[in-house]
């Protein structure tokens, strides 16, 4: 497969083992005209969500081009926990030891072998613009990576040593200009964007004139019946509600700017270059 980026891609991240949100993202590049080659998942296939396996099959019969996540790096090995780097004693840390030992026991030896097999990087061109996608940081695929956090953009930018990168893991859509490029996150599709919608969030990068144009955009799906399957495996509760109620059960990972943002319904996002 190769990318053809004079027509538009589509981006997204996180599909948190979320089968009725993946099915959502398929039929609207369907909808676009976007081929599965155009198509790229930041990672984290698996993670939240009651139906990992089922993702997997999912995101493996549409097709897309799909970057490495922690998630993947770490169900590949068969390692003891997610890889997030959440610290001892946080609630994003003890939820994780639900999800992550829940999806450990469903993800069978092939679906192993497939996200071993999964490259961490993908690169193209777009109208000149070198086009990095990566999941977490350049160096690490477990940092998290938030706009109102410039230092540490700037110094992942420097490293990834491209016009564009898009990312992921960090779960909310943003755009940031810098003087050293530009940092994308499209958002993830299997969780909310704590902004208390139950919306999910993809971006697109096409070709507008003789540049590029950024853009981020919501995604409806049935958000109820991926909190009842969560409820039906009984467990990892907090997030069937985050699913039904658009905010995250936990908000340790957050800056103090996203941790004020929650609640606030976001706004779509559009940058050309
Ligand atoms: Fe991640």
């Amino acid at each position: 497969m190769r990318i053809d980026a004079s027509r538009p891609l589509m981006v997204f991240g996180g599909p948190y083992s979320n089968v009725r949100a993946l099915a959502a993202m398929r039929a609207e590049a369907e909808r676009r005209g976007i081929a599965a080659a155009n198509t790229i998942c930041t990672g984290d296939v698996v993670a939240y969500c009651a139906e990992p396996e089922e993702t997997v099959d999912a995101i493996r019969d549409w097709g897309c081009l799909v970057v490495s996540g922690n998630c993947e790096t770490q169900l590949a090995g068969d390692a003891a926990d997610c890889g997030c780097g959440f610290e001892d004693g946080t609630a994003c840390n003890v939820l994780a030891k639900d999800w992550y030992s829940y999806a450990r026991t469903r993800v069978s030896a092939p679906s192993r072998a497939w996200m071993a097999s999964l490259p961490p990087n993908v690169d193209f061109d777009c109208a000149g613009l070198r086009v990095h996608v990566l999941h977490g940081g350049a160096r690490a695929n477990n940092r998290f990576v938030f706009a109102s956090d410039t230092a540490a953009i700037d110094e992942e930018l420097d490293l990834a040593r491209a016009d564009v990168v898009v990312a992921g893991h960090a779960g909310l859509p943003f755009i940031a200009q810098r003087p050293g490029g530009v940092w994308f996150n499209p958002g993830v599709i299997g969780m909310p964007a704590n902004d208390g919608t139950v919306d999910v969030w993809y971006g697109q990068i096409e070709r507008a004139g003789r540049g590029v144009r950024l853009s981020t955009h919501r995604l409806v799906y049935d958000h109820h019946g991926a909190a009842s399957a969560m409820r039906r495996a009984a467990y990892a509760d907090p997030y069937a509600d985050a699913l039904e109620s658009g905010l995250w059960p936990s908000l340790d990972v957050l800056p103090p700017a996203e941790r004020a943002a929650t609640a606030k319904r976001l706004a779509p996002l559009a940058l050309s270059l």
